[in-house]
């Protein structure tokens, strides 16, 4: 019987060899917004790791949304050539589809990379002006944003239409609206952080639902689009499961293909219940309600745990983050382990274990 995990599957018009992703990670290393070689390294590598699609991190629509000085943006034509360059590096080593996370940080932006503190930048860092819905800061201690008016509001519609059309030149199969880990549109989206008294405000969806339609008309049908969306804000009176179905059926009668169930972000005493797989029954009660293709994510690292996630039809597909930086070869041992032939780079065909002579190594978990 086929295993799965291992099976193809369509997401708008294009087809994933296997239901495996690489979940978008930022990498902090890029230079106003423009990636380097450190990506060329990190994702040339993972170009060849058999994954499914490789979402690329969050990538920001504008200067002022990025999260840090050093994450990734496609606000300047320097950003896209720079970017164009990866990804033409990426197709040279690997064919599987290579997706794009676009997003604003919105009240998350102007914060320190992680192994400098991960909070606020302060006043020596060069810190900047942040924007959200509503002047409310993450937590105790951080920048207090400055309300966006509806002006400004328009104007980032647009930033997300102008990336996203960077992004269709520079041939991503795949685009993913960033609405969840509490960066701007997910911050439109909860009550904790969206306290308008405008039409942004009574209708908390009205400016992610525009994102959604702008893009939707640029993006073509032939390529896949998406949204990664939160079904928890782990905090009283904040969003929950149902929320995110309604979310989810919105972005499908916009004409998305899928979703990625995510949660967590929005608030500084988010109380998380973190575990195994915490995410997936949220990926599954919004695959119950949708036809849109559902990715689960968050703590999924076992290759026969993932497998168990597409068999029993809790999601489509998978997302690994953290699993695929501890070991790029995730998909070479799943497939080993499960029994699924697959091709290897030639150059590094001799290191699948059937191969070495003399001894058969069993691989330990990944
Ligand atoms: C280094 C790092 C960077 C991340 N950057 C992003 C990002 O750019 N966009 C995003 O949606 N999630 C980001 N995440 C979250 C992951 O995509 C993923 O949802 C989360 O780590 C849970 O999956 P895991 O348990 O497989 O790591 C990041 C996670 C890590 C570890």
């Amino acid at each position: 019987m086929a295993v799965k995990l291992f099976t193809p599957l369509e997401v708008g018009g294009i087809t994933l060899p296997n239901r495996i992703g690489i979940s978008p990670m930022c990498q902090y290393s890029a230079d106003d917004g423009s990636m380097t070689e450190w990506h060329h390294v990190h994702l040339g590598h993972l170009a060849y790791s058999g994954a499914g699609v490789m979402i690329l991190e969050a990538t920001h629509v504008t200067r002022e949304g990025r999260i840090t000085h050093g994450c990734s943006g496609l606000y300047s034509d320097r950003n896209e050539a720079a970017l164009a360059n990866v990804i033409a590096r990426c197709r040279r080593l690997g064919k599987n589809p290579i997706g794009l996370q676009i997003g604003h940080a919105g009240r998350k932006a102007s914060s320190q990379v992680p192994w400098e503190g991960r909070e606020w930048l302060r006043p020596d860092q060069s810190p900047w002006q942040t924007v959200a819905p509503s002047a409310i800061p993450y937590a105790s201690g951080w920048h207090t944003p400055r309300a966006l008016e509806t002006a400004e509001i328009r104007a980032l519609v647009d930033a997300f239409v102008s990336s996203a059309e960077r992004a269709k030149r520079i041939g991503f199969d795949w685009l993913e609206l960033h609405s969840a880990h509490g960066y701007l549109l997910h911050q439109f989206l909860s009550p904790l952080s969206n306290r308008r008294k405008d039409a942004y405000g009574e209708d908390r969806m009205k400016f992610p639902r525009e994102v959604a339609q702008a893009v939707r008309e640029v993006w073509p049908r032939e390529r896949a689009l998406g949204a990664r969306i939160t079904a928890n804000d782990w905090a009283e009176g904040g969003l929950g499961p149902h929320d995110a179905v309604a979310y989810a059926r919105e972005l499908e009668r916009i004409g998305l293909d899928y979703v990625c169930v995510s949660s967590g972000g929005l608030v500084g005493h988010a109380n998380l219940n973190v575990g195994p797989g915490y995410q997936v029954p949220f990926a599954e009660k919004v695959k119950q309600h949708t036809k849109l293709k559902v990715q689960a994510v968050g703590m999924i690292v076992d290759p026969q745990q993932a497998q168990d996630i597409i068999a029993s039809e809790s999601a489509d597909m998978v997302a690994l983050a953290r699993g695929f930086l501890d070991n790029p070869r995730w998909v070479w041992h799943a497939a080993e382990r499960l029994g699924v032939a697959l091709d290897y780079p030639p150059q590094y065909a001799r290191s699948r274990h059937d191969q070495w002579p003399g001894a058969k190594i069993a691989r330990g978990g990944n």
